[in-house]
């Protein structure tokens, strides 16, 4: 059985516009007159420089690079993954939906954990694939993905796809790179493993070498939406062999990055030390109020995320929770899956340690 969609195999389709920046590059020397691709280049952008600034209108103006190739060999530079390695598009959610594309057809099945980041699931049901779906493990202190029911379940369904958040969401749990390359191995041959690492970069070992290494037969998925607080710009990267890159690429909306996006990301990566310092505030927020929610009886699985996890005694423990938190200004998440509704995620801002701002949660683990 084939890795990819079939009709992939076939010669192209080809990016029949890979950009300005793009033939630049193959050149090897500027284009200055820009007289080919239609934009509005000669737009004054007076109110858009009063409310953003020059540098903003600049951007806006062109395509950006199709190649992202700013952001690319920036992330080269500090995970040591081939350039050929490196695909950036709009967000993990876009990469998700892209992975899907290029590797099952309507029909064919996909195997992820009941309750787990839904959006796989979503986009896997909006194109007609058949999703099967294993339980987490669940324990005192645990809430895992169960990786020997992903592979069984794969082989039973003859699964194109499995979907592993790790860390998790909403679990937080983490996996170590043995267990996960172990899934990977006893699944099909065919099986592609769609590793979701939105929250790669609040785990200990992130920069640990393997954080940049290419798996045969797994797409590595990262977001700068996280620890990069760059969500609203959209905009993500993935790792894996050039052979499955050039099946994505075949799939991909050539300009679904923005310029601006492109900017805001290479900025980021030239200053790592901001980064660094969020995440680092991020895990000391995390461990305080785990220790302040455990205080007063949560039962809280570690997470190795910027969100906790509490797990009430059943799903309408929390529903009730979730509620009147909202009702007092609070939203936190509580899963729309059945299967863990019995939990609830907030994230670690300081905003959630203020004394009194989880009170309907205190006051029900009390009760
Ligand atoms: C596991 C997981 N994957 C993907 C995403 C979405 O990331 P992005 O904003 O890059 O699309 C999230 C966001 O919550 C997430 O939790």
């Amino acid at each position: 059985m084939s890795r990819y969609a079939r009709h992939l195999y076939r010669e192209g389709p080809d990016n029949p516009f890979p950009g300005l920046k793009a033939l630049e590059r193959r050149l090897g020397r500027g284009i200055p007159h820009r007289l080919g691709s239609n934009e509005g280049l000669d737009m004054p952008h007076r109110a858009l420089t009063a409310r953003f600034g020059e540098a903003v209108a600049e951007l806006a103006r062109g395509y950006g690079d199709a190649e992202a190739m700013g952001v690319r060999e920036r992330l080269s530079a500090a995970l040591g993954t081939p350039l050929a390695s490196l695909l950036v598009d709009a967000g993990a959610d876009s990469l998700l939906a892209l992975v899907l594309r290029a590797t099952t057809a309507p029909g064919e099945p996909v195997v992820t954990s009941a309750g787990t980041y839904p959006t796989f699931r979503y986009f896997a049901e909006g194109q007609g694939a058949s999703v099967a779906e294993v339980a987490y493990r669940e324990g005192p202190g645990m809430l895992a993905p169960d990786l020997d029911a992903l592979a069984a379940r794969a082989h039973d369904e003859r699964a194109r796809l499995v979907y592993l958040a790790n860390p998790d969401n909403p679990g937080g749990h983490l996996h170590d790179d043995d267990a996960v390359l172990a899934l990977r191995d006893a699944l099909p041959a065919a099986c592609t493993l769609l590793l979701d690492e939105a929250y790669h970069d609040f785990r200990a070992d992130a920069d640990s070498p393997e954080a940049g290494a290419v798996w045969p037969g797994v797409v590595r998925v990262r977001t700068f939406s996280k620890a990069h607080g760059l969500a609203g710009l959209r905009i993500g990267y993935a790792i894996a062999e050039p052979e499955t890159l050039a099946m994505l690429h075949k799939v991909r909306i050539h300009y679904a990055v923005s310029s601006l996006a492109l900017a805001a990301a290479e900025t980021v990566l030239d200053h790592p030390g901001e980064t660094r310092e969020h995440v680092a505030a991020v895990i000391d927020r995390r461990e305080r109020l785990a220790a302040r929610l455990r205080e007063c009886g949560a039962d809280m699985p570690p997470s190795a995320t910027n969100f906790v996890t509490v797990r009430l005694a059943d799903g309408e423990t929390a529903a009730r929770v979730h509620r009147h938190l909202l009702e007092a200004g609070s939203l936190v998440h509580r899963p729309a899956h059945p299967a863990l509704g019995h939990v609830l995620r907030i994230s670690t801002l300081e905003d959630a340690l203020v004394p009194g701002r989880l009170a309907a949660l205190t006051a029900a683990l009390d009760g």
